[in-house]
């Protein structure tokens, strides 16, 4: 039976579930594609330490370049992060005639334009089903199975540490950090944690979900980001009081004249919808097509098994189609390289039309709800939902949360303003966009 050689690059989270999976499902992988896998090589950083699988019959070497280099190794799959030196492996991978497969939704965000065209140059495949929300075979939905549909805006749960925390969040008196903690020890977190909690993992993925489902370039830059750090756990139970949950959304809309709202943003959904009920690491991708409607596709979001799984699915891809064509596979981004929009009107978060929470402090004093609420109608904003509060901590102030009717976001800046100047306000104002997916 026919062998493909692998060369891996790291063995951590996912390169770990990656080996298991090839030691424990050969016989299935070998029936379903009528050729097996060897693993010529992978390179770790520190050959010392520990390891969570048995590597006896594995070659490792702490110089990833002598994996991109080994003329046995066909498929490189880089399971290390990073967008520097994993970069320049995978270039010198493609120059040197091997496939790729990776995990490295970061890399590919940044830097996915220029491979894709260095990979057309050299007639390679790269792959990367695992950048995007873990187990879910997204990247092949949107390239393939809703190929025949103009996508019209996708909305989801894309980062796992984000809402196993936000998950965490509803327990009474949880603790971001020991919650951020956990996340880190069952693998789910980035080597840098602060890309989950700030949204730039989020926005990693909304850049390739965007292109994918639009056909526009790789535009990390041009991706709002807003994290979940500001959140607390007032807002968590503010929002369940007025029926909702609170998610870390990435949003890619199609607006008019062809331009698209690129964003990623904690979001408040009411509770009747399917995302909110979207816990822990599952992650969850909801798609609407011009024919097909709306459809939606979940399962976990970050780990290595899940990883793992989507990595192996990319493998037998490319397996199957070893002798294919170059053009015989799906493009990289799913639109033929030159149909491709180059430099795309992405709208400016001022631009987007949305609901708010906010939440502020005001001085307890007669008459302060009604200034409130005439100032937002000043502004042509009218209010959903109020509540008041008074807080324990802070005898002479009250806590204030209300909800919006569907406003301009730019103009809801300046009314925000407003309110902020107030004698009655106190500090900042937080702000919470909701919406109905
Ligand atoms: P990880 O557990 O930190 O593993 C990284 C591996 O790369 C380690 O084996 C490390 O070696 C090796 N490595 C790092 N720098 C190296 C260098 N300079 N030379 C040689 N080897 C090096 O990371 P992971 O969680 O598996 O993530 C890997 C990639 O998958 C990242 O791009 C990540 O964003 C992506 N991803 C992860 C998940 C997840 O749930 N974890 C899900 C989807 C995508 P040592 O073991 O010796 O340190
Ligand atoms: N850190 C990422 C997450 C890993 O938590 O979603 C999966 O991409």
């Amino acid at each position: 039976m026919k062998a493909l050689t692998l060369g891996l690059l790291g063995l951590g989270t996912v390169g770990s579930g990656l080996v298991n999976i090839l030691r424990t499902s050969s016989t299935e992988i070998e029936r379903r594609l009528g050729k097996r896998f060897e693993i010529g090589c992978i390179a770790v950083r520190d050959l010392n330490r520990p390891r969570r699988i048995d590597t006896q019959d594995i070659p490792l070497t702490d110089d990833p370049f002598e994996v991109v280099q080994n003329p046995n190794v066909q498929v490189v799959v880089e399971l290390m992060g990073g967008t520097t030196l994993a970069r320049d492996l995978v270039e010198q991978a493609i120059k040197n005639g091997k496939h790729i497969v990776t995990a490295n939704k970061a890399m590919i965000a940044l830097h996915g334009n220029e491979l894709f065209e260095l990979a057309e140059k050299h007639q390679v495949q790269i792959y990367y089903e695992a950048s995007v929300a873990g187990g879910i075979p997204i990247i092949k939905a949107l390239r393939e199975g809703l190929a025949g549909n103009q996508v019209e805006w996708l909305a989801g749960i894309i980062n796992g540490t984000g809402n196993y925390i936000l998950t965490e969040m509803k327990k009474p008196n949880a603790d971001f950090s020991a919650v951020l903690e956990t996340a880190q020890k069952l693998g789910y977190a980035e080597a840098d944690p602060t890309y989950d909690v700030e949204g730039i993992d989020a926005a990693h993925k909304l850049t390739i979900l965007a292109s994918l489902a639009f056909g526009i370039e790789l535009s990390y830059s041009r991706v709002y980001t807003e994290g979940i750090s500001h959140i607390s756990a007032d807002d968590v139970r503010f929002a369940n009081l007025f029926g909702y949950e609170i998610k870390h959304l990435g949003i890619a809309s199609r607006g008019d004249d062809n331009g698209f709202s690129l964003r990623v943003h904690p979001t408040l959904v009411p509770k009747k919808v399917l995302l909110a009920d979207v816990n822990g690491v599952m992650n969850a991708v909801l798609i609407h097509g011009n024919h097909v409607g709306s459809t939606m596709y979940y399962g976990a979001g970050a780990g290595g098994g899940a990883t793992a799984s989507a990595v192996m699915a990319d493998l037998m891809d490319l397996a199957r189609c070893w002798e294919a064509p170059f053009d015989a596979h799906v493009p990289g981004l799913g639109y033929q390289a030159d149909a491709i929009y180059k430099d795309a009107n992405i709208m400016s978060i001022d631009d987007i039309d949305t609901a708010f929470y906010v939440r502020f402090m005001v001085k307890d004093q007669p008459g302060v709800l009604a200034r409130l609420s005439q100032t937002l109608a000043d502004c042509d904003i009218s209010i959903e939902h109020l509540h008041q509060e008074p807080m324990s901590d802070e005898p002479d102030f009250a806590l204030v949360v209300l909800t919006t009717n569907v406003v301009n976001e730019g103009q809801f800046g300046e009314a925000l303003a407003v309110l902020e100047g107030l004698d009655d306000v106190e500090g900042k104002i937080t702000k919470i966009r909701v919406s109905d997916f």
